[in-house]
């Protein structure tokens, strides 16, 4: 089952074309990262999925309920950040979370514990008794995330929940993320930081322009666009000369040599036969590497490939799958 199911959701904010044919699905208990640069068009389709836009076509459904017909059963599932506006100003932090906490019937003790325990994690227990007047913007974004979090919907929306956030606040962010995964809950994030998306999505959907431009686990995205490659560093620049003959053999594809960095590189389909193939080929030369591995790419170079955001020429093509 689906906990969210998307199809081809199209958004204008006028000439802009936010959304161009988006389709999601997120199956229940997973974690979609939505990952994307800037004006990609991530914040459109959260809000969409929360029922605070209306798309210009497409259908959308959460839990297999219709958003667009039945969006306040929609919102009794779904915990979003940000967007509801919740904090009072005029309350402290532990009010705010405690409120939350009462307004879903969670009981006093509940609330009060549910409330101490997110005020740490997202490191707001000095400011805990605080007006929220006094925060600042900083402080408020955690109180909003933390609020969000109070309760544990079945489905989770959270729309870039750790940009800005200091890095323990972070931290705590992905321990309560990964907790309620682990409970059951649906979880649809979306991040420009691709470690975060490696770290916490089982799927991960990439889009630019409003269009969906690849998906997969983050193994498959990186196998898909990096593939594998062979890596050596060598102690001197005709070692690393050497190298690059022999590595161009093993291989069957032309290596490519930083010679500053004593470094030669080529791209593999058989990483550890290559691998051993060449240590034999060194050995037979009398060249030593200083470092010898095979290469993944990472989910940066699969991100700079798809949304072509890295130069193209055929040198750095080879750089890009590293
Ligand atoms: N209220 C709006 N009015 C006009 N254009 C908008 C509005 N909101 C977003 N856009 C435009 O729609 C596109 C997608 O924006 P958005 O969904 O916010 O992207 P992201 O969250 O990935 O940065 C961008 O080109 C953005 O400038
Ligand atoms: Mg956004």
């Amino acid at each position: 089952m689906n906990a969210i199911r998307a199809e081809g959701l199209v958004k204008h904010y006028g000439e802009v074309r936010a959304l161009d044919g988006l389709d999601l699905t997120v199956p229940e208990g997973t974690v979609l990262g939505l990952l994307g640069p800037n004006g990609a068009g991530k914040t459109t389709s959260v809000r969409i999925i929360t029922t605070l836009l209306k798309p210009d076509s497409g259908h959308i459904e959460v839990n297999g309920i219709d958003v667009l017909r039945h969006p306040d059963q929609v919102r009794r599932i779904i915990g979003v950040s940000g967007q509801y506006a919740a904090v009072d100003e005029y309350l402290t932090g532990h009010e705010n979370l405690e409120m939350i906490g009462r307004l879903y019937h969670l009981g006093k003790r509940k609330a009060r514990a549910r409330a101490e325990e997110l005020l740490e994690r997202f490191n707001l227990t000095d400011a805990a008794k605080r007006t929220v007047k006094t925060y600042s913007g900083g402080m408020r974004r955690r109180l909003d995330l933390a609020g969000a979090l109070v309760i544990s919907p079945p489905v989770i929306v959270l729309d870039e929940p750790t940009t800005g956030l200091d890095p323990r606040s972070r931290l705590g962010m992905w321990d309560v993320i990964s907790e309620r995964v682990r409970a059951g809950a649906t979880l649809l994030l979306t991040t420009q930081y691709l470690e975060e998306a490696d770290q916490l999505a089982d799927n991960i959907v990439v889009i630019d322009h409003g269009r969906a431009i690849a998906q997969g686990t983050p193994d498959e995205l990186k196998r898909e666009v990096g593939g594998e490659r062979l890596e050596v560093t060598l102690g001197s620049r005709a070692e690393a000369q050497s190298a690059q003959e022999i590595l161009t053999k093993v291989c069957a594809s032309e290596a490519i040599i930083d010679e500053a960095a004593h470094r030669v590189h080529a791209p593999v389909t058989r990483g550890s036969w290559a691998l051993i193939e060449a240590v034999r080929q060194f050995d037979a030369a009398g060249i030593e590497p200083v470092d010898i591995g095979i290469h993944r790419a990472s989910l940066d170079d699969v991100f700079m490939k798809l949304t072509g955001q890295a130069p193209a020429e055929p040198s750095t093509e080879q750089e890009v799958a590293a």
